[in-house]
């Protein structure tokens, strides 16, 4: 897989939300020649997760198999998700506990085919101490240290009510930058 394709899963419960917005700003400054697709968990809506399930598993099909799909496709994977409760939202957590089945599925190597790929997060909360955003930043970073996979990093801007997040003129400028060939990924906090 030479060229760079981000794949932004995103788990707001509101469209256009100040992580979408934060995240949207990421998307537009990508290295050069890397693509890019984005999907909204509210428009592919998993169910809980159910472990039992999971003892027989096939590739899913439905908005789970979509997910599964673009997974599969990234080579660098964006968590979008709200800071709730000092971690991410619902969907986000969901989506991610049924990677757990895709672990299971024969023949798949779901852990040995995202191994070297990059997890990023982009996130936006109420607080702007930024530090409040470190639990979320931690679980991610350990389960991409579980799948193989290196840690990006988090971006994290400040904003409530929709669109607040473009007053956090450090975060939206640091968007610029957060993808792109110039950062490094080993230096960033979190
Ligand atoms: C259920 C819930 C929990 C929240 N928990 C936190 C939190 O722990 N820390 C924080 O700073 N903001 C928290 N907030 C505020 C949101 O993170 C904030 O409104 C953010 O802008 C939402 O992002 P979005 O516009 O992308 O959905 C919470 C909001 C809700 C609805």
């Amino acid at each position: 897989m030479s060229e760079r394709h981000f794949v932004f899963i995103e788990g707001s419960s509101r469209p256009n939300g100040n992580s979408a917005i934060l995240a949207r700003r990421a998307e537009q400054h990508l290295p050069d020649g890397a693509s890019s697709e984005w999907l909204r968990l509210a428009d592919l809506p998993l169910p809980d997760f159910d472990a039992d399930a999971a003892s027989a598993p096939i590739f899913p099909d439905g908005n789970e198999g979509a997910l599964l799909a673009a997974t599969l496709r990234a080579t660098d994977l964006v968590i979008v998700s709200p800071l709730y409760w000092y971690s991410v939202s619902a969907p986000v957590k969901r989506y991610l506990d049924h990677w757990d089945g895709w672990l299971h599925i024969p023949g798949l190597r779901f852990r040995r085919t995202m191994a070297g790929r990059t997890l990023w997060a982009i996130s936006a909360g109420y607080t702007d101490d930024a530090g409040k955003a470190d639990g979320l930043a931690t679980s991610l970073r350990l389960t991409a240290e579980y799948l193989g996979m290196a840690w990006g990093g988090l971006l994290y801007g400040n904003g409530d009510q929709p669109g607040d997040v473009r007053q956090d003129h450090t975060a939206m400028r640091r968007a610029e930058d957060f993808l792109s060939p110039a950062a490094v990924p080993a230096l960033r906090a979190g």
